[in-house]
Formats: structure tokens, C-alpha cells, sequence
């Protein structure tokens, strides 16, 4: 099928991300002014949840309603998916009825053979690969509030999951050095880290990664799915919090994103997320933005 889907940020060529970014920023504009702008009339958005959210539900049910169209949320726990209907059949019908279906899952996989069998483009609301979404808004967020990040460079300090994944192709397509500082045994894929050549390495210390970068950038130790490792992750991950010394090691100007939910004294200090350089508010508002842009481009 030849839809255009958006798994992961390879999906879409660098300069069409670069103006997804733009275009975020201009609905952002437009919003505030007041100014309907409703391209998708009469669209459907179908969201599948199979994992809790508060962002990305709010962002893109609050998005197509306000670009004039319509999201309906979906759950395993009241679906026929919950009760085994397989992803390729539940394709095959929900993107009869819908123009564009969001995917929250956990195996990357599974988004895959949906997309596979979708008759309208699949949007990647996280896997347990990737998060392309809400690294649409923390570069919309980061070229609102310094500019260009083309050359800039990054540190990801935490686990290597699937928003640093992410991260490490946003590296490859918008051009900036990733620095990532993750305890042994918690590396990010080697093939995902590999593709992305000089662009994103490793740097085992926080200190060192974070070492005059422009923006800071972590997440929480246990994603969904891994509560059950918490207590693991809170022994391993010792020593890998963003504090203040870690901002002090970064460039004077430097930002802190998170793309939330937070745990304050776990990843990140409550003086860093609730500081001066924390944009974390901002760029959880920009996942509205952002994806609205998204929508708008899928559905041209
Ligand atoms: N950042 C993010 O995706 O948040 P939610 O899990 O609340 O959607
Ligand atoms: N890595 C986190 C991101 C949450 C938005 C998770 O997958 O739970």
C-alpha cells in the first residue's frame, strides 16, 4: 500500500520534518489569534490505546477537533482487539471507517503489520521502539525558544528507550550530535545507533555527555511495561539523574526537556524540571501543535 505512515521519523524526509516544525508553529499562531482553520472536515481520527496517556490523547482528540474534524478513542479493555481480533483484521476495518488511525502499543512490530494491512495512513503514538511524535514537539519547542538545532548538540542522560531512540534518528534528520549517557546494560539498540553514524554516540558519564550542550534531555527509568524492574532501574540508574551539576555542565543557555510524565528526584532534580532552563510545559503543549501539523500533511 503506498500510504504515507509515520512509525518512526525515517518516515519522512528531512526537509518535510524541518516544515512540520514551521508549520507547527504557524497553527500554534493561529490558534492563539483565534483564527478557525479547519482543513479536516468531516476527517476521522481513530485513536488505539494500549497504554494509558494523558498527552498524546488530549493533544490529538483536542487537535482534530479543532482542525474541524473528529477523534474517537479506542481500548483494548472494550474492543474486539482486547479479545484476540487480530491487528491485520481490526486494520482492514478501522481504516474503512477512519481517515487516519493513531497507534499507542507496546512490540513497534505490531504497529507495523497494522500499518501493513491500513487502508489510511498509521500514526506512531509510542511503542516500546519509538516516541516520533513528541520529538516533532521538542523540536518545534527547542527552534521556538533558541532556534535552529541543525549543529547543536544534545545529551540524553537516562535509559536508552524508546524517546531516546527516537532522539538518536531526530540526530540523523535534524542534524545535531546526540550525546547519550546511559548506565551498562541499558544502551539504546545497536542498529538504530549504528544507522545513525557519527551523529549520536555514547558516552557512558552524564557529566561528560552533558559537557556545554544545548539542550538536556531525559526520561523516566521504568517506561510502561517494565513497572514490575522499578526498584532495578532505581539501583542502576543511581548517579544518572539530571541535577543542577548536570546543568552546569551544559552551555549557559541551555535547555531541560522532558517528555513527561516526570518523577522528581528519580531522572530529573525538582530544582532542573521546575527551574529557569525547563521548557517541559511548553513542549508538552507543543505536542497540540505539532501533531496538528502532522494531520494536516497525512491527510493533504
Ligand atoms: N509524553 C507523552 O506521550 O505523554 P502521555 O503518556 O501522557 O501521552
Ligand atoms: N519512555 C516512556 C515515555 C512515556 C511518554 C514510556 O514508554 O513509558
Amino acid at each position: 500500500m503506498s500510504h504515507q505512515h509515520f512509525l518512526t521519523l525515517l518516515d519522512l524526509n528531512p526537509e518535510t520534518l524541518r516544515g512540520l516544525v514551521t508549520r507547527a508553529t504557524e497553527l500554534k499562531k493561529l490558534h492563539k489569534a483565534g483564527t478557525p482553520h479547519e482543513p479536516l472536515k468531516r476527517k476521522i481520527l481513530a485513536m488505539v490505546f494500549e497504554k494509558s496517556s494523558t498527552r498524546t490523547r488530549m493533544s490529538f482528540e483536542a487537535g482534530m477537533a479543532q482542525l474541524g474534524g473528529h477523534a474517537i478513542f479506542l481500548s483494548p479493555r472494550d474492543t474486539q482487539l482486547g479479545r484476540g481480533e487480530t491487528v491485520e483484521d481490526s486494520a482492514r476495518v478501522l481504516s474503512r471507517m477512519a481517515d487516519v488511525i493513531m497507534i499507542r502499543t507496546f512490540e513497534h512490530e505490531k504497529i507495523e503489520r497494522f500499518s501493513a494491512h491500513s487502508e489510511v495512513p498509521v500514526i506512531n503514538a509510542l511503542t516500546d521502539r519509538y516516541h516520533p511524535c513528541q520529538l516533532l514537539a521538542d523540536m518545534q519547542t527547542y527552534s521556538e525558544h533558541r532556534g535552529d538545532i541543525r549543529g547543536k548538540t544534545v545529551a540524553w542522560i537516562g535509559d536508552g528507550n524508546n524517546m531516546c531512540h527516537s532522539y538518536i534518528n531526530a540526530a540523523r534528520q535534524y542534524d545535531f550530535t546526540l550525546n547519550i549517557a546511559c548506565p551498562e546494560g541499558y544502551d539504546p539498540d545497536a542498529d538504530i545507533l549504528q544507522a545513525a553514524g557519527t551523529s549520536a554516540s555514547i558516552i557512558r558519564n552524564p557529566l561528560d555527555a552533558a559537557s556545554n550542550a544545548d539542550l538536556i534531555v531525559t526520561d523516566v527509568w521504568a517506561s510502561m511495561g517494565q513497572e514490575e524492574e522499578q526498584t532495578k532501574r532505581e539501583s542502576a540508574f543511581a548517579g544518572y539523574q539530571v541535577d543542577h551539576g548536570v546543568m552546569q555542565a551544559a552551555a549557559g543557555d541551555a535547555l531541560f526537556m522532558h517528555c513527561l510524565p516526570a518523577h522528581r528526584g528519580e531522572e530529573v532534580a525538582a530544582e532542573v524540571i521546575d527551574g529557569p532552563q525547563s521548557v517541559v510545559w511548553d513542549e508538552a503543549e507543543n505536542r497540540l501543535h505539532a501533531q496538528k501539523a502532522l494531520l494536516e500533511y497525512l491527510l493533504r
